[in-house]
């Protein structure tokens, strides 16, 4: 099949890559730095094993990145991956959407010789891809032509390559059978687990059931936190304890519920938004929703919690944060911790020194770069630091240990976000504090 992918990003740019070990891929970006770098072989997002895909596609003639004014030939499918950010009203953006529906209602007689798939894959909110796909080319072309489906996507950022291959399942909202069949055959092959179940459903259930699990999937998050909170007020309670006990039921599948830092990147706090935001145009009041939010939002207060002194003696004083990015295993900072933790730490005075193995710290937005130094080793963050907290979970970290990253620092103490040293055993003069703990050293 010809297909041509709207968005080259953490879902268009995977799913073109797995796609073109069995069709032809155009990738139409509008970021000409990306379209240069994927045709010359590299990959603009860090993404375990997109690369050697990537490069696999372009040298076989199957893959290639344009930019958005590339007039296409006919295809037989067209997918829409871009970005649909959170509005400053917590509703969802769909300008991204809008131009690429623009795109293809001017390039439609160019893109359609006799049938075409259009693809929603952008998480949008139950209804759009009727009144924006649907509706739309129904107004403008023979319906004939073309036939409409979502599918939602479930990758997890720094396992998207094999989450493609190896989904849990794979759901399809369709407007009709027949491309509801096409679609599934064009897909199948490239997914290399054995018989994945494949859900049919309608296309608005298809969409909302991208926000009700990633909402459910924050609910959770929200859950062993508040459970945290609490376990940090209370001697002798080990949160790691008692959520084992908790996931020991069969009821209660184990992910999600461990104590950190909340929800971030670009899916769950903007898809929970997105679902709350949707109940409340309908006069529901979302009461859950809005919990699981408000405690997500308390995390930078809860860390802060952890700091031994009153915070307004903070400032002038060096303060080292490790991590940026809002989990391992990705360079994405979208609604990371570390950025409201910043801006705190800086409204109080502090001298922000920020350390990632990964994040490239040009894309940090200026108004939040402006408020700290970027170091490039560890060293060279804790070195004479007051104060270190540890906000990702990075192998980096956790494989140098407590005592070598403390060792610089003017006063040791660390405020763990990750609870990557609570089973480490403490030298008396490191002050070591970790989420989810009531001890302020040594094992819990
Ligand atoms: N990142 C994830 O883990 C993930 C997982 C599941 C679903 N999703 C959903 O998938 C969608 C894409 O997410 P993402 O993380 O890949 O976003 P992203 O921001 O990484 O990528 C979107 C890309 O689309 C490009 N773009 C914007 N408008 C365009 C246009 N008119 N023409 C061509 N390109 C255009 C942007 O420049 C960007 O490169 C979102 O709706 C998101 O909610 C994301």
């Amino acid at each position: 099949m010809k297909i041509t992918v709207y968005g080259a990003g953490y879902v268009g740019l995977t799913t073109a890559a797995v796609l073109s070990t069995h069709h032809d891929v155009t990738v139409i970006e509008i970021d000409e730095r990306k379209v240069e770098l994927i045709n010359a072989g590299e990959t603009p997002i860090a993404e375990p094993d997109l690369a050697p895909l990537l490069r696999d596609g372009i040298s076989r003639g199957r893959l290639k990145a344009v930019g958005s004014d590339y007039k296409n030939s006919p295809q037989d499918a067209i997918l829409i991956c871009v970005n649909t950010p959170s509005s400053y009203d917590g509703s969802v953006d769909l300008k991204a959407v809008d131009s690429v529906m623009q795109s293809i209602e001017t390039n439609f007689d160019g893109y359609v010789d006799d049938y075409v798939i259009i693809g929603m894959r952008s998480t949008v909110p139950p209804g759009t891809t009727r009144t924006y796909v649907i509706d739309r080319l129904q107004k403008q072309f023979d319906s004939t032509r073309f036939g409409v489906v979502f599918q939602p996507e479930f990758l997890r950022q720094g396992h998207a390559i094999y989450d493609l291959r190896y989904p849990d399942r794979v759901i399809i909202g369709a407007s009709d059978q027949w491309v509801y069949n096409l679609y599934k055959d064009a897909i199948l092959p490239c997914i290399k687990r054995e018989n994945p179940p494949v859900i049919h459903m309608s296309i608005e259930s298809a969409e909302m059931c991208k926000y009700a699990s990633n909402s459910f999937l924050a609910t959770k998050i929200s859950f062993a936190n508040e459970m945290a909170s609490l376990a940090e007020k209370i001697p002798h309670v080990n949160i790691d304890d008692v959520m084992d006990g908790v996931v020991a039921d069969h009821r209660i599948c184990d992910s999600h519920l461990r104590p950190g830092l909340g929800f971030g990147g670009s899916c769950l706090p903007k898809d929970v938004s997105g679902l709350y935001h949707l109940g409340r145009q309908r006069e529901l009041p979302m009461n859950l929703l809005e919990s699981v939010q408000k405690v997500n939002r308390s995390t930078t207060d809860r860390l802060l919690s952890l700091v031994g002194i009153p915070l307004s003696e903070l400032k002038g004083k060096k303060i080292s944060i490790l991590g940026m990015a809002f989990k391992a295993d990705t360079d994405d900072i979208r609604d990371s911790p570390s950025i409201p933790l910043i801006q705190r730490l800086a409204s109080y005075g502090g001298d922000i020194h920020v350390h990632d193995p990964v994040v490239n710290f040009k894309i940090v937005p200026n108004e939040i770069a402006q408020l700290f130094s970027v170091c490039d080793s560890i060293e060279d963050c804790t070195r004479d630091s007051y104060l270190a907290f540890l906000m990702t979970d990075w192998k980096e970290y956790r494989s140098i240990g407590l005592v070598k990253i403390t060792e610089n620092m003017r006063e040791k103490y660390l405020v763990d976000g990750r609870r990557v040293f609570v089973n480490t055993e403490i030298p008396k003069n490191i002050t070591y504090r970790a989420i989810g703990s009531s001890t302020i050293s040594g094992i819990v």
